[in-house]
């Protein structure tokens, strides 16, 4: 399974902060916010990653994240000249993961909650079909909406519903099989002039193809679109790193957890960072002895 991260957009909801820095790079308490979409890809143990942005932003994720190598990965990049919908990630550079299933997540969806590597890492065994998430929100008509039957098979799939069907939104995790490139090339831009990734959804739902599950409460799945929720997941990030004194996200911890780096390169990492997040690494490093 390869990984695809889509950090492109201008942000307008979020100027002043984003006119000259991305969406994706502002901090959400003290890590980037694309640090936590990585590590998702990281936690579903995939290492072959492309970040696809624009033009103007791909440098200054380059020199963030770079080709991956300190974190035990494979880092591409690509850039999308315009934006143009979400499932026009899958044909930005396609030689990328045809002929592999891949697994798309949005730069800015910040998840958390237990369990959730070994639901993920489950995700990432598909071989066949769709697999997208659903979670129960107070106002599903901001998102893709999906909608049950009484046995929890998918029935139907929209997108920003002005009279949603359920209050099931669709979060910006999506798992596919190999067909991905051919239905997204069918697609036609929707009103809003964009490919949306919830009508190539609803091409696998047609095809029988489209499993859909349920991220219960005890995940947190959190929107950093806005000024306000931007700030709301910088305090829930704090406040359970804080409590727990383990940090979420943290890409070297990950690596080092999944036997992507070992000690030594974890320790060369952490010596490079002079302040509480080198001493977390430090300390991790101290533990496993
Ligand atoms: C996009 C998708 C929507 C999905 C959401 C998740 O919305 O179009 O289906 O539920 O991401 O974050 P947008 O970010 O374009 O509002």
């Amino acid at each position: 399974m390869k990984g695809i991260i889509l950090a492109g957009g201008k942000g307008t909801r979020l100027y002043p902060l984003t006119i000259s820095l991305s969406k994706q790079l502002l901090p959400v308490y003290d890590k980037p916010m694309i640090y936590y979409p990585l590590t998702m890809l990281m936690l579903a143990g995939i290492r072959e990653m492309l970040i696809i942005s624009t033009s103007e932003a791909l440098p200054q994720f380059q020199n963030l994240i770079e080709d991956g190598g300190k974190w035990g990965l494979k880092i591409e990049y690509a850039a999308q000249p315009e934006p143009r919908g979400l499932a026009d990630a899958f044909l930005v550079k396609p030689q990328f993961y045809l002929g592999s299933p891949v697994c798309l997540i949005l730069g800015d969806n910040i998840f958390f909650g237990h369990g959730l590597s070994t639901q993920l890492q489950k995700a990432a065994q598909l071989q066949q079909g769709a697999l997208i998430f659903a979670y129960a929100v107070k106002d599903p008509h901001r998102y893709g909406v999906v909608q049950f039957d009484s046995l929890g098979k998918a029935l139907s799939i929209e997108e920003k519903p002005r009279k949603p069907r359920s209050t099931y939104a669709v979060p910006g995790m999506y798992f596919y099989d190999q067909q991905v490139y051919d239905l997204a090339s069918q697609l036609q831009p929707s009103g809003r002039g964009e490919l949306e990734i919830t009508d190539l959804n609803r091409l696998y739902l047609q095809k029988g193809q489209l499993h859909v599950e349920v991220l219960g409460r005890g995940v947190a799945w959190l929107d950093a679109g806005t000024h306000e929720s931007l700030l709301q997941a910088a305090n829930f990030v704090q406040t359970v790193e804080e409590r727990q004194g383990m940090m979420i996200a943290c890409p070297e911890e990950i690596a080092y957890r999944m036997d992507y780096i070992d000690a030594a390169q974890l320790r060369s990492l952490a010596e490079k960072v002079n302040n509480s997040y080198g001493e977390y690494l430090l300390r991790i490093l101290e533990e496993e002895k």
